[in-house]
């Protein structure tokens, strides 16, 4: 039969409550999604009122100064502090996106709810298992294919042609797009989701790449490529501005167009 309602052991719980400390100035409420796998507790939001006086202007210099002065217990992934690694994607107020980038002051509401990325595996608190997502991405083949001997200094490619890439290739692979998918959500393992598509797209117009029939037929399936329906989740939440959904559309017109 059905069941419709989540198993007693994966129902959030309400967990620990850590004032501010005395002599506080400004103070926000943040609360934080909480899992450890070494304990066999249901997961639970952890509230921490926050001396924001004391803290950066961002998300996560709110949980850097949570884990270095209230509570060294929480885990959570971090590198660059710049928007560029990509390894700091959460669900921050109902929306994925890059805590280091992230105003804690824009995040609407009285309190702010910090998750991890949505529909994903919780390794611990707010670190998401991405080990499918770079799989995805590693099966559409990121990297120059030729047949044509190697020319000898370097593959060349016009101003024109270089261009055509821009709004794709910087793309940081934080997963916001692809956790924030509904068609992605409920077929992640056949679903190819928007973020390595968008990669399949970037190489498929590469002008220096040889494999476009072979990128294209591999993406020809009832799955891959035409679980997108064009929610559109993907480009709104796009921390770097892209727009997955329109390269996913790009790769089905070629699709389209070869067959006729
Ligand atoms: S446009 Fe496609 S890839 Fe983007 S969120 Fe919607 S279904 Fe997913
Ligand atoms: S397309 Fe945007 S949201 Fe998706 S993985 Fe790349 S940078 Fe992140
Ligand atoms: S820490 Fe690198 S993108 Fe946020």
């Amino acid at each position: 039969m059905a069941q419709f309602v989540l198993p007693k052991n994966s129902r959030i719980g309400k967990g620990r409550h850590f004032p501010a400390p005395a002599g506080a100035g400004k103070v926000k409420t943040f609360k934080v999604y909480r899992w450890d796998p070494e304990t066999d507790e249901n997961p639970r939001w952890d509230t921490y009122d926050v001396d924001v006086d004391a803290c950066g202007p961002m998300v996560l210099d709110v949980l850097i100064h949570i884990k270095s002065t209230v509570d060294p217990t929480l885990a959570f992934r971090r590198s660059c502090r710049e928007g560029v690694c990509g390894s700091c994607a959460m669900n921050i107020g109902g929306r994925n996106t890059l805590a280091c980038t992230q105003g804690w002051e824009e995040v609407p509401g009285k309190d702010c709810q910090i998750g991890p990325l949505p529909a994903s595996q919780v390794i611990k608190d707010l670190i998401p298992d991405l080990t499918l997502f770079y799989a995805q991405y590693a099966s559409i083949k990121p990297w120059l294919q030729t047949e044509t001997p190697e020319p000898q200094k370097e593959w060349k490619q016009s101003p024109e042609d270089r261009e055509k890439l821009d709004g794709l290739y910087e793309c940081i692979l934080c997963a916001c797009c692809s956790t924030s998918c509904p068609s992605y959500w409920w077929n992640q393992d056949k679903y190819l989701g928007p973020a390595a598509l968008l990669h399949a797209y970037r190489w498929i117009i590469d002008s220096r790449d040889e494999a476009t029939g072979d990128r294209l037929d591999d993406l020809e399936d009832p799955f891959k490529l035409y679980r997108c329906h064009t929610i559109m989740n993907c480009a709104q939440v796009c921390p770097k501005g892209l727009n997955p959904a329109k390269a996913i559309s790009e790769v089905k017109k070629m699709l389209a167009d070869r067959m006729t």
